[in-house]
């Protein structure tokens, strides 16, 4: 059984996936700008009726798209250095944002302090990938088919150094994402101990993925999500201006913890992994050599 939503993509009755999450969250916020990091074939920028500007170094679109669109090949961090990388908007800052660029941990938190400096305080983030199931899709050198990597450690690290922000993981399939509302675009907090929280979280492979993230413990059910008013009171900021109110973010935060994922979580895997020959070269083929440090 399915229904089709307006921006034309089809939802399955069941545990939604990240487009159709993605989708819902379109149809809920009609963003007249998004911004999308990480495109690949193009499948997530289907969903896109706005204005929108695309970035990824090697993407190869194969699919329709309908937005008016400025598609840039270029690593997130060389896009973000550019004089005004946001004259394709015309308020210059996106409504929503979607990270799906490259799944280490800094790449992303660099990839979030960029989005939200850009964006206005009614702005949205949605971060992919955000929800392992084992720490073998976590690990910092690929080898499985559904990668994560460590890009998970950006909420925890959102939590601890900017509790002024509501952070909420939605437990979407397969890995999960993390929503970001009530966003400060002057504040400089992550990128003033960046440093330090590069030297506490990166660190070589095996990672250490917390129960909560495996179990999605805190995560949101993504219907309950898509359902939840804060978005009408997200549209009415933006037309009004200024920061999300406290009830609406509470409304969204009150959300955590209501995921099915718990009931039924995987079977855990023992690390180190089966060797399995040539997996690794084939994985490193996959990943851009794209490593540009410093924000
Ligand atoms: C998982 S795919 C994106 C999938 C797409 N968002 C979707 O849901 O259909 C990740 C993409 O990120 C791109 N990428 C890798 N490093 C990047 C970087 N530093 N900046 C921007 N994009 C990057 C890769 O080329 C790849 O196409």
């Amino acid at each position: 059984m399915s229904t089709r939503t307006t921006t034309g993509s089809v939802r399955k009755i069941g545990r939604l996936n990240r487009h159709e999450f993605l989708s819902g969250v379109h149809d809920r916020l009609r963003p007249r700008s998004y911004l999308e990091i990480g495109v690949n074939d193009g499948r997530s920028l289907t969903l896109s009726r706005a204005k929108t500007i695309a970035v990824d170094p090697a993407f190869k679109v194969t699919s329709e798209l309908a937005c008016d669109l400025q598609l840039v090949k270029a690593t997130s961090d060389d896009f973000f250095a550019r004089p005004d990388p946001l004259a394709w908007f015309p308020r210059k800052a996106p409504d929503l944002s979607f990270i799906d660029g490259m799944h280490l941990f800094e790449f992303a938190l660099r990839d979030f302090i960029n989005c939200e400096r850009n964006s206005e305080p009614s702005g949205v983030i949605v971060l992919d990938d955000m929800l392992p199931r084992s720490v073998h899709e976590a690990a910092r050198d690929r080898y499985t088919d559904a990668w994560t990597g460590d890009v998970y450690k950006v909420a925890a690290v959102l939590e601890r150094n900017r509790p002024d922000l509501t952070v909420v993981p939605v437990d979407t399939t397969p890995t999960g994402v993390v929503l970001v509302v009530g966003l400060d675009p002057t504040n400089r907090t992550l990128s003033e101990r960046y440093d330090e929280i590069i030297a506490e979280h990166v660190y070589e492979d095996p990672q250490l993925v917390p129960d909560d993230v495996l179990h999605r413990k805190s995560a949101a059910d993504p219907d309950a999500v898509l359902r939840c008013w804060v978005w009408t009171a997200i549209i009415e900021r933006r037309a009004a201006g200024g920061p999300l109110s406290a009830d609406a973010r509470a409304a969204l935060a009150k959300l955590r913890g209501t995921a099915d994922y718990t009931l039924n979580p995987p079977e855990p895997k023992p690390w180190p992994p089966p060797k399995k020959k040539g997996a690794k070269k084939a994985a490193a083929k996959k990943r851009p050599k794209h490593r540009i440090w410093g924000l």
